[in-house]
């Protein structure tokens, strides 16, 4: 992986914004692949300059994550986040960009339809990816398979304790997620990890340069050709 240290979390979302509107000149229906949370932040803000006066009416998007039985109108809800913080702000057409599906009806049968869409779609262009302290990108908890696909999985009460700060208590924050697999996520033509702080340091040291693991979901990137990671100091100071 190509690894660029930037002084702070602005800087990385400007390099990363950059990259991605360099694409949508290039390829004004790219596929991009769309990560939630606090990480990628940075990036959509920074965004919003790079693509004023850019057409992006044919991006297309599909994000890597949902909650099951979530509200879809719920705001925590990551149809909402990506609706919010990037179709909105950036003027996608919501038709062009996807969340896999977390309703409990038909849950069984969502996430085929989700690999078959972003099948359908070429493939995904550029991948987004932020890391979990427990290694996790999408909710690929520790254990998962490399070649694993979007299905429901569990969240580790490590992920519910990190993502409670969306919510009034840990106990609203739903127990399983439909993620793509690492199998999906593997399959993007280029990945994006980004992550800022302390707190990711050991999960990024492990992901760039630890065993290939199942237990460290993240070191998966390490069979991808194409990666590129934009970490701060502080993430960065567990990296040899
Ligand atoms: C989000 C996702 C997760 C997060 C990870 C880090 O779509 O798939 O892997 O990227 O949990 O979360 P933050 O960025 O909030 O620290």
């Amino acid at each position: 992986a190509e690894v660029i240290i930037v002084p702070d979390a602005p800087a990385g979302g400007a390099i990363v914004a950059d990259e991605i509107a360099r694409l949508i000149r290039r390829r004004p229906d790219a596929v991009l692949g769309l990560a939630t949370g606090s990480t990628p932040l940075p990036v959509y803000e920074a965004l919003r300059t790079r693509l004023s006066g850019v057409d992006v009416s044919q991006v297309r998007g599909f994000a890597l994550d949902e909650y099951v039985g979530i509200d879809p109108a719920h705001p925590e809800s990551y149809r909402s986040v990506i609706s919010r913080e990037v179709v909105e702000p950036l003027g996608f057409d919501p038709a062009r960009i996807r969340t896999p599906d977390g309703s409990l009806e038909g849950i069984e049968h969502a996430g085929d339809a989700y690999e078959a869409a972003i099948e359908e779609a070429g493939g995904v262009d550029l991948q987004i990816l932020g890391i979990g302290t427990d290694g996790h990108i999408g909710f690929n908890e520790p254990g998962s398979s490399f070649a694993s696909r979007t299905r429901v999985k569990t969240l580790t009460r490590q992920t519910r304790e990190d993502n409670a700060r969306f919510f009034d208590s840990i106990d609203d924050v739903p127990m399983h997620c439909i993620t793509q697999g690492l199998g999906t996520i593997l399959r993007a033509r280029h990945l994006v990890l980004l992550a800022f702080g302390a707190g990711k340091a050991e999960a990024v040291a492990g992901a760039v340069e630890g065993p290939v693991s199942a237990s460290l979901p993240g070191s998966a990137i390490q069979l991808h050709p194409h990666v590129t990671v934009v970490v701060d100091e502080a993430a960065a100071s567990r990296l040899r």
